[in-house]
């Protein structure tokens, strides 16, 4: 009843109990890993698992392990004990997640559980994700979400093995990320007077230590975040704080309105984009930065000068650029979201592919016609079964789902929106073989772990299907 489906599993007859006198050993290297299941494990179970020497539950990193690639991972639960093998960190996250699952679903409540049997059944397993890229994108520049939010969609993605949290941290709307250089950028750009009318003030930024706490949380948990700074376009709240970077230069406030707004950096911001970019490549170590790219309305050759020399300080940095469109630079990663020749084209060029087709993976349109759905972006349902579905040409490293925020303000809404949508997008993606009735039968299962997390009821419902 796993989520995602592992590989390979084959039931031994005898299984181990973890109680009071069970104890952790690790290998050189494993001791985040150790921390991590002792974290997730406590609090429901009051279990202290201390680290020692003669530890029943085994949790050894080998890079000389064959054949588990980058996220794989082995376990192994019989009468004796527990023994979770990676080549990776990430693999031993992965390990621990499926640990947990293994386990009565009252392990994932949030405080301790009494008179619970915590016996693992005996298994063997080998699993190893199909696909390298299983993301989420969650925008908080539309409305800012507060750290502890996010830290919970992160615990929430590793429980499902999904392993890029691509985080939208400007747009129009709000500038949610400091750069020292231009204190103006979150102090003017991360606020707005109100929102369509509605005469609030909106607004937010992280610090630099918030953003760098979030990238070790993650990390610790198989997961690495991808920034993305919106440009050319979509810079309206940057140039209220600095309009002498816009193509116009005269200023305008922060935007209170959703759409496609005509204000965006010109060609002569790119200087100040370096520096931007250079205090993202400082708190963000991951491969890929997000430039956007999307729905400018600037001259197209303009508008790709400005993409390649962006994209080239990050390629001079060691860094992959990635963007909603192609941007002319073979080396540039593309997310395609209107439709499949786009994934085709870039394909054909050799580039890397990571699907984000709107129909499939945009979780603001809502979940199902029914009438207690809240009010989304309108224009389409996206079912899990379209989740599910996502189209994968061959030779793409993955797909991601994308929370946009226009229409969505608390965590109990965006947690509704996302599940389980994205527990879908997972199972399809980490699966070597996706079959949509065998995850709605284990998503029955499933939502009982999702009720212990109080992620909202609603989603307890099955997976809800096109009538
Ligand atoms: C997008 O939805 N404009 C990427």
């Amino acid at each position: 009843m796993i989520v995602p489906l592992p590989t390979r599993v084959v039931r031994r007859s005898k299984g181990f109990t973890l109680d009071r006198a069970t104890s952790v050993r690790v290998t050189p290297g494993a001791e985040h890993a150790a921390r991590l299941l002792r974290s997730l494990l406590r609090p429901a179970t009051g279990l202290p698992l201390p680290i020692a020497d003669n530890g029943q539950i085994v949790i050894a990193l080998d890079a000389k392990l064959v054949g588990l690639g980058a996220e794989g991972y082995a376990l192994t639960v019989n009468e004796h004990g527990v023994l979770l093998r990676a080549g990776t960190t990430a693999g031993l996250a992965h390990g621990i997640q499926t640990i947990r699952q293994l386990l009565p679903t009252e392990v994932f409540r949030p405080s301790r559980v009494s008179e619970v049997d915590w016996t693992l059944p005996g298994v063997d397993i080998r699993d190893v994700p199909r696909l390298p890229w299983r993301g989420f994108m969650l925008d908080v520049a539309r409305h800012f979400q507060p750290v502890h939010v996010v830290r919970r969609f992160i615990d929430l993605m590793a429980v499902h093995k999904l392993n890029v949290l691509h985080l939208h941290l400007t747009d129009d709307q709000g500038w949610r990320m400091p750069v020292p250089s231009h204190p103006l950028l979150t102090s003017i750009g991360g606020w707005r007077t109100e929102t369509n009318g509605d005469g609030v003030p909106h607004g937010g930024a992280y610090t630099r230590g918030e953003l760098e706490g979030l990238v070790a949380h993650a990390a610790e948990r198989g997961i690495r975040i991808m920034p993305e700074i919106e440009m050319p376009g979509h810079a309206r709240a940057a140039l209220a704080a600095y309009p002498e970077l816009g193509v116009a230069g005269e200023p305008l406030p922060v935007w209170t309105r959703w759409g496609i707004s005509d204000s965006s950096f010109g060609l002569h911001a790119i200087g100040f984009v370096r520096e931007v970019l250079s205090e993202v490549l400082e708190v963000f170590p991951g491969s890929h930065v997000h430039l956007g790219g999307d729905e400018c309305l600037l001259p197209s050759d303009v508008h790709g000068e400005f993409l390649r020399q962006a994209g080239n300080h990050l390629l001079d940095h060691g860094r992959v650029p990635a963007a909603w469109e192609p941007t002319g630079d073979p080396r540039a990663l593309v997310m395609p979201w209107k439709d499949e020749t786009q994934a085709a084209t870039a394909l054909e060029r050799g580039q890397d592919v990571v699907m984000a087709p709107h129909t499939s993976t945009y979780l603001d349109y809502p979940q199902s016609d029914g009438p207690h759905e809240p009010p989304g972006q309108p224009g389409h349902v996206v079912t899990s079964r379209d989740v599910y579905h996502v189209p994968l040409p061959d030779g793409v490293l993955g797909a991601q789902c994308q929370l946009w925020t226009e229409h969505v303000r608390t965590r109990e809404h965006l947690e509704h929106l996302a599940f389980p949508r994205l527990a879908a997008l997972a199972d399809t993606l980490w699966s070597q073989r996706p079959e949509w009735e065998g995850f709605t039968t284990r998503m029955r299962h499933h939502a009982s772990r999702l009720a212990a997390l109080s992620v909202p009821a609603e989603v307890r419902r099955e997976p809800c299907e096109h009538s």
